[in-house]
Formats: structure tokens, C-alpha cells, sequence
């Protein structure tokens, strides 16, 4: 019998405090109106100064270990994704270790901007399904405005910061019914490296910089690529899109989550849709929504949920599990 990781619980935190479109359209030529059509949002978190990625992640991580009954001394693995560190090094990941209490194991940063959690769930999965590990903490966690030029309404009106954790747990028996993760599946292209980027880091200008990105090109790239890796992750599975029963995926516009449903000719009421409430939150996205629609009892044991993500890299990727 081969091991699974099964997600035996979720966690997560959001800044206290909340900017509307209204506040930013005093501060950058945009509107309400604008911001609401071309994306679907309506506000976001944006953390309070002093507060830190690392804050957000040990968090939603407190969160997760509660809603799971694991102990944080029985974790032996840490992945965080994040794009927006404490410090250069160490890796944050550490930190949320030393803070959770967890003593053994490993603790490391995983960065694929956008596509951040899709990485780090395969990561974990992997040392599960090789016997490298028996209990793992996925977190996404991002401070984001920290990245942000707030003159920028090109890019600036797009983001917020959270934090969302999920715990693993290794299980004996897959088989097609068993729960837990089926298969991850993992994509860049470095050629698009520009598209989405930030102008700064500590070996280009020493600088920390700022988000810079071609927004219709992402939105292009997004829909095709995204549509790839789900039929690559169905077909892995010998699954239909009608199999599916929730959409959770990265919430980086309405549009493009729409557009995902279309394809998979999944109704609203089978998507979880936080983009409105979150803004894109990076890799914290996909946890957020996981934690919120397992919370209120939509994510239902058994079910085929199905993840998908893609940002800078480009780096893209699908995730599908039984819950
Ligand atoms: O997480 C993965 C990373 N990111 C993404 O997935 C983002 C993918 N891209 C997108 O979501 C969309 O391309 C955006 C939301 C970024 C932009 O939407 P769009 O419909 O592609 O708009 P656009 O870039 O074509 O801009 C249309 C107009 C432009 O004005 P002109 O040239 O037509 O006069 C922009 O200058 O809208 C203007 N504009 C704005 N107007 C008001 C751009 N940003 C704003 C704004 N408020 N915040």
C-alpha cells in the first residue's frame, strides 16, 4: 500500500486592517467602479507596521495545528511559501518553526510568487509519499504591500496580504477512493521572467524594489497555461472536469476564475471565490480559501477538490485532492 498525505486541517490569519477601493481611489487615479469590473475586488488586508510575514505565517500555522489536534513537537516538516521574507536569509520558515515550538524536523522557504502554495503542497506531498516525513505544515504567507509602489495603480490596487496553513498528515492506503492528495503537477518557463517581477533583491540593486508586471500578458499566459495543467492533472487521474466537486483557485481576478469554471463548466456555487474580500494574497491565497470554505463546512470529506495557480516565473501548477 503506498502513502498519501492526507489534509487533516487548515488554518488562517488575516491583518486586522481592511482598505477598501474607495480609501485607494483617494490616493491613485482609480475608481471603485474600475477596480470591481476588471478584477472582482473590493477591498483587502493590508498588515500593520511591525507586523510580519513571519506573524502572519506563525498565525494561520496555530490555527491549522488546532484545527488538526496535532502537536507542534510531532511536525517534522515545515514548507513556507513565501515572496516576501523577513530578512534575506534565514529562511522564514525557521523562525515559524522556533515559534511554534517545533523542535525537529526541517523548516525551509519555498518561492514561487503566485504559484507559491501549488509548490510547496508538492514539496511536502513528495517527502510524504517518500517516507521523509510523516506530519507536514504547508503555509502560504505574504506581506505583499511591503512590495507595492502605491503610486502604481496598474499594480497596486491587485494585492493584500494574509497567511493560510494546512497540516498533512501520512496515511497508508490511496487507492482511487482514499483521500488525501492525488497528484501535483509542477510548471515555468523562465522566458517570462519579465512579465511579472520585482525591480529590487539583494544581488540586482540591494534594494528590496517593487512590483512590476504586463498585466494583459499574465492574463494571457494565465488562462491558457492554467487550462493545460488541469487537463494535465484530470487526465492524471482518469478524472472529468465533471468529477470535480469545488474549484479552489488562485484569486488573482474574478475573470480568469471565471474563465476556469467556464472550462470546467462548474457552476459559481462549486468555486470558492475570496478574491472580492483578499485581493490576490500571492502564495496565502489558495490556503485562505481552503481554510474559509472548510471552516463552513463546504469542503466535504471525500470530495474532488482541485487547486490551480500561476505567477511570476512564470511558475504555474494543479493540485488534486480528496478531501
Ligand atoms: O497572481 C498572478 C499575477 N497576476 C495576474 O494574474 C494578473 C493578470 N492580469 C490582470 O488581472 C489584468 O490584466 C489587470 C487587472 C492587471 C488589468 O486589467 P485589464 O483589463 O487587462 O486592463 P489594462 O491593463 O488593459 O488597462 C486598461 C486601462 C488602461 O488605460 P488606457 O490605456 O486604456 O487608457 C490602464 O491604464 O485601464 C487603465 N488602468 C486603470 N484604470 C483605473 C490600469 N489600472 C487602473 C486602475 N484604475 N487601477
Amino acid at each position: 500500500m503506498s502513502l498519501r498525505s492526507q489534509i487533516i486541517g487548515c488554518g488562517a490569519y488575516l491583518p486586522r486592517r481592511v482598505i477598501p477601493n474607495d480609501e485607494l481611489a483617494k490616493t491613485v487615479d482609480t475608481t471603485d467602479e474600475w477596480i470591481v469590473q476588471r478584477t472582482g475586488i473590493s477591498q483587502r488586508h493590508v498588515a500593520a507596521d511591525g507586523e510580519l510575514t513571519s506573524d502572519l505565517a506563525f498565525a494561520a500555522a496555530r490555527d491549522a495545528l488546532r484545527a488538526s489536534g496535532v502537536q507542534p513537537e510531532s511536525v517534522d516538516l515545515l514548507v513556507l511559501a513565501t515572496t516576501t521574507p523577513d530578512h534575506t536569509f534565514p529562511a522564514t520558515a525557521t523562525k515559524v518553526q522556533a515559534r511554534l515550538g517545533m523542535t525537529g524536523g526541517a523548516a525551509f522557504d519555498v518561492q514561487a510568487v503566485c504559484a507559491g502554495f501549488i509548490f510547496a503542497l508538492a514539496t511536502a506531498d513528495s517527502f510524504i509519499k517518500t517516507g521523509q516525513a510523516k506530519t507536514a505544515l504547508v503555509i502560504g504567507a505574504e506581506t505583499f504591500s511591503r512590495l507595492l509602489n502605491w503610486k502604481d495603480r496598474g499594480t497596486c490596487v491587485l494585492f493584500g496580504d494574509g497567511a493560510g496553513a494546512v497540516v498533512l498528515r501520512a496515511h497508508v492506503g490511496g487507492g482511487a477512493a482514499g483521500r488525501g492528495v492525488l497528484s501535483t503537477h509542477l510548471h515555468t518557463d523562465g522566458r517570462a521572467y519579465n512579465m511579472l517581477y520585482v525591480d529590487g533583491g539583494p544581488s540586482s540593486t540591494g534594494t528590496t524594489g517593487h512590483v512590476r508586471m504586463d498585466g494583459q500578458g499574465v492574463f494571457r499566459h494565465a488562462v491558457a497555461k492554467l487550462a493545460s495543467v488541469v487537463d494535465e492533472a484530470l487526465a492524471a487521474n482518469s478524472l472529468n472536469p465533471g468529477d470535480v466537486d469545488w474549484l479552489v483557485p488562485h484569486q488573482a481576478n474574478q475573470r480568469i476564475i471565471d474563465g476556469m469554471a467556464r472550462k470546467l463548466a462548474l457552476g459559481p456555487e462549486k468555486v470558492v471565490s475570496t478574491v472580492s474580500r483578499h485581493a490576490n494574497t500571492s502564495a496565502a491565497s489558495i490556503p485562505l480559501a481552503l481554510a474559509e470554505a472548510s471552516g463552513d463546512g463546504r469542503l466535504k470529506p471525500g470530495q474532488i477538490v482541485l487547486m490551480e495557480a500561476i505567477g511570476g516565473g512564470l511558475a504555474w501548477g494543479a493540485c488534486l485532492a480528496r478531501w
